[in-house]
């Protein structure tokens, strides 16, 4: 079976990519490399026996991707391809829209045009804002506090109405806790071509004497340590959660949290790499900022009801794979 990724040659995108290959999927990846690398391209192909077809194009450019599913008799799309900096979002909420919402749209009419039915959606933690932790997919959304955010949540709200108007289309939606972690081989890695202010990178750039210390986004919040806390999550149980998502389309709009249920600070993801790698990562406390929320990790039952998906790595595994990238990549 063919399955259409956007975005595929991102970071969950070729982790995504290279599974699905493994899977025995025939992969055709629509990328923009707007923040990819077609290097990544050879080095999905060269992981697997199967190899990913690429087209690169824009979600809305409706040429490219009305010639793309005309070729495609696809059985499915995972729709990875969107802009995902908060900040930028707040700076630029026009382009987030145009981009995401737009975008999906433009996906989701080919989509209809060719009768492909399912369709999986990379949606965000994001869309519960600042609601309380632990968060299930029933949980109502707080105040989310940026477009990026927002452009989520109102993509999440057409694919439910087109299930209900449409019960043969099957959207999943995949809300995924932080995103951390990287393949074993350490060919596929977290390998953004712009900064967008996440921890994780910061502190591999620390790590690697790029960075001299991390800011540590205050230690006043109401948690045991004073930091923020999070769900982290490594990509490669992100990406098998995907094919099982694809294998087990139900009837209507299913929505599942990928994240692994447990909480870790800040503080704790700096130890944790400092125990694993026998590095020193020097911080600095600094300001709260904005748009920061104190707690947020996931209720990941349903995903394991229905998907039969939990989490196999934990916070340690995330941080070796990580670092173990970042040596492959740069020879250390
Ligand atoms: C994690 C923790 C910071 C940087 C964002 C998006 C989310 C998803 C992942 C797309 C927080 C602290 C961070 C630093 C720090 N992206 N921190 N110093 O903000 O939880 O989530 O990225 O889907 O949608 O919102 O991730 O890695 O930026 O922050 O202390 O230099 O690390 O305060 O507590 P975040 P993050």
């Amino acid at each position: 079976m063919k399955i259409l990724v956007t975005g595929g040659l991102g970071f969950i995108g070729s982790h995504t990519s290279l599974l699905l290959l493994e899977e025995g999927y025939d992969v055709v990846i629509l990328d923009n490399l707007s923040n990819s690398r077609i290097s990544t391209l050879e080095k999905i192909n060269s992981l697997s026996a199967n190899k990913a077809a690429f087209v690169q194009g824009d979600i809305l450019d409706e040429k490219i991707v009305d010639k793309v599913f005309s070729l495609g008799n696809f059985h499915g799309v995972v729709h990875f391809a969107a802009l995902k900096s908060v900040e930028e979002s707040q700076n630029n909420p026009m382009k987030y829209y145009l981009n995401n919402v737009a975008g999906t749209l433009t996906i989701l009419k080919e989509c209809q045009k060719y009768g492909v039915r399912n369709f999986v959606f990379s949606s965000s933690a994001s869309v519960y804002g600042d609601a309380e932790s632990p968060v299930s997919e029933d949980t109502t959304s707080g105040n989310r506090l940026n477009p990026y955010a927002e452009s989520k949540g109102m993509c999440e709200r057409i694919l439910n109405d087109i299930a209900i108007s449409d019960n043969s289309m099957r959207p999943t939606i995949l809300r995924y806790f932080n995103v951390i972690g990287a393949h074993r081989s350490g060919l596929l890695g977290e390998e953004s071509t712009k900064e967008f202010g996440n921890i994780m990178p910061y502190i591999v750039k620390v790590a690697s004497g790029k960075m001299d210390k991390i800011l540590v986004y205050g230690n006043d919040y109401n948690t045991p340590d004073g930091t923020g806390i999070r769900d982290y999550i490594h990509v490669m149980d992100v990406a098998k959660a995907h094919v099982r998502a694809l294998e087990k389309q139900r009837e209507g709009c299913q929505t599942y949290n990928l994240g692994t249920g447990q909480g870790t600070s800040v503080f704790e993801l700096i130890e944790t790499f400092e125990e694993v790698s026998g590095l020193k990562i020097p911080y600095e406390v600094a300001q709260r900022r904005y748009g920061d929320i104190e707690v947020s990790y996931s209720n990941p039952a349903k995903a394991m009801g229905e998907l039969g998906w939990k989490a196999e790595f934990d916070i340690r595994d995330m941080v070796r794979d990580t670092w173990n990238y970042e040596k492959v990549r740069f020879k250390y």
